[in-house]
């Protein structure tokens, strides 16, 4: 596992500097133009959470413009990141259930949720990597959605790696961990040189 830590420090920056705009509106336009299953309902789980960033614009689509309700779970291992997350519930006015966890080994039962989405977590642990594909496998119900989202392993994210203490994941390697899920990548329709240089989204249903 990577000993990076989201210390008060880390967690202060990485809240500053990714809530910009070009951040944001990717994940905008990809949650937009993805139209995943999601049901009124749904246990919807947040692996990795931060400071809810992908949560709030996941709400923001499902919730508000479509009128899809769900229940929310999400948890991080950095309790600095989720003192920003609890701030960002209450702000959007949601009953999010956040926990302190570690995604080595998420604290819920086998088939659990009904949608899994993890942005940003995987880099930090390439070096368990089988570990982690697996506990967000195992947790997810039979026939349902996992969106991940991940730093690309090009000198870019090398590079945003040396910074924020992540090794990328290559992608030939990051596909056969999960087993069980047939993973497909999403290319964003409105593609900018960010995308392109940083960010992958797949999206993948368990067998
Ligand atoms: C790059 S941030 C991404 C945060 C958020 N998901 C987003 O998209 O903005 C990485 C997050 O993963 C968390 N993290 C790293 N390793 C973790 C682990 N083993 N278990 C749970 N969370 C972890 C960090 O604490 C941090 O909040």
């Amino acid at each position: 596992m990577s000993d990076f830590n989201y210390n008060a420090t880390v967690s202060k920056i990485y809240v500053w500097c990714f809530n910009n705009s070009s951040h944001n509106k990717l994940y905008t336009d990809f949650l937009n133009q993805s139209n995943l299953d999601i049901r009124p309902g749904d246990k919807v789980l947040d692996a990795g959470c931060g400071d809810l960033f992908l949560t709030r614009l996941f709400l923001n689509e499902y919730s508000r413009h479509r009128n899809i309700h769900t229940q929310v779970s999400a948890f991080d291992k950095s309790k600095y990141m989720l003192r920003y997350a609890q701030k960002n519930a209450v702000k959007f006015n949601s009953h999010i259930k956040l926990f302190h966890a570690n995604g080595l080994k998420i604290p819920f039962p086998d088939n659990s949720f009904d949608f899994v989405m993890t942005s940003g977590m995987l880099e930090y642990l390439t070096n368990n990597f089988s570990q982690a594909a697996h506990e967000l496998t195992r947790v997810l119900k039979p026939g349902k959605q996992m969106l991940i989202s991940f730093d690309r392993d090009t000198l870019m994210g090398r590079l945003s790696g040396k910074i924020w203490g992540f090794k990328p994941i290559p992608q030939k390697q990051f596909q056969k961990h999960f087993k069980e899920i047939d993973l497909q990548e999403f290319k964003v329709d409105s593609d900018s040189i960010y995308a392109q240089l940083f960010r992958r989204f797949y999206i993948g249903i368990k067998k």
